[in-house]
């Protein structure tokens, strides 16, 4: 079988484990392929780049918009998004995808029946979420901490609020799509409103892995069940990685060889 070539894009892309992930899964299933780092700067080049020479990639932040646009065809729920995390070289043609979502949906199964959601920021991930949230029948709030990027949700009439004017009910997920705890000590709220927020929530989870977040720490102090984005990542990367062999493999199976990047 030819060597496939696969990558992911993005800046900074050095600290990405997504190449770990793939080749768990690669050598695991026997494949004969490898999944490098592309750093790349101009977005605008990733098509010219991608096409002459992988088989499949992802794409990080941030250039996954950029990605969408110079797709020749989206497919699936990125179409709604706005934004691709994986692309397949599909005879020449830049095929783009987004997994983002459905990774992020399988990995919040785990709390049951969810039917209300409080999305905290209003960036590429709370879209990716709201978009398949609502595709699920659950009812989505967006609060944001500035009014400009709000408008892409209440131009799709989501319940839109920043910090001045929201007004907190009880939401059975409380998720922090914000940067806010990635690389400070930030919540990504003003606490008197993650207090509010807390005292009524069922469950929490932050897009952010590998780190017990403010916003973390806060959900277990309220004794609120909570998660870090470590399964999203995950299963992002395993649907990924069936996009790249047109789904013929066994998602647990490819699931198994993966998690193996998570603890070595
Ligand atoms: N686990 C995974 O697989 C996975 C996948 C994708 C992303 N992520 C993580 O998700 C996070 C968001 O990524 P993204 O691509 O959606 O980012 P993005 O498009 O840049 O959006 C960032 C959002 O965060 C808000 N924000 C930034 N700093 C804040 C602060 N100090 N306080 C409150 N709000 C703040 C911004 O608000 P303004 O509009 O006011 O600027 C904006 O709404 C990142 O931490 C990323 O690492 C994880």
């Amino acid at each position: 079988m030819k060597n496939k070539k696969f990558t992911i894009f993005g800046n900074p892309v050095e600290h990405s484990i997504s190449p770990k992930m793939h080749t768990f899964a690669i050598k695991g299933l026997g494949l004969n392929a490898n999944y490098t780092r592309t750093h790349l700067e101009d977005g605008e080049l990733i098509k010219d780049i991608f096409l002459k020479d992988f088989d499949g990639a992802n794409v990080t932040v941030p250039h996954k918009e950029i990605a969408y646009k110079l797709c020749d065809e989206v497919r699936g729920v990125a179409k709604e998004i706005g934004a691709v995390n994986t692309l397949i070289n599909e005879n020449g043609a830049m095929i783009g995808y987004n997994t983002d979502a459905d990774g992020f949906l399988k990995s919040s199964k785990e709390f049951g029946d969810i039917k209300t959601v409080l999305i905290l920021g209003a960036g590429g991930t709370a879209k990716a979420l709201s978009t398949i949230f609502r595709q699920n029948g659950i009812k989505v709030t967006i609060l944001n901490r500035s009014q400009n990027r709000l408008t892409f949700f209440a131009d799709k009439k989501f319940e839109t609020f920043t910090w001045e004017e929201f007004q907190p009910k009880a939401y059975d997920l409380v998720v922090n799509t914000t940067s806010a705890g990635l690389q400070d000590e930030n919540l990504p709220a003003p606490l008197n409103i993650m207090e509010e927020i807390f005292k009524k929530a069922r469950f929490a989870s932050d897009a952010i892995y590998n780190k017990k977040t403010p916003f973390l720490k806060m959900a277990s102090e309220f004794k609120v069940p909570n998660k870090d984005g470590a399964d999203m990542l995950l299963y992002q990367g395993v649907l990924a990685f069936n996009l790249f062999y047109d789904n013929k493999f066994n998602l647990e199976e490819i699931t198994k060889y993966m998690k193996k990047a998570f603890i070595s």
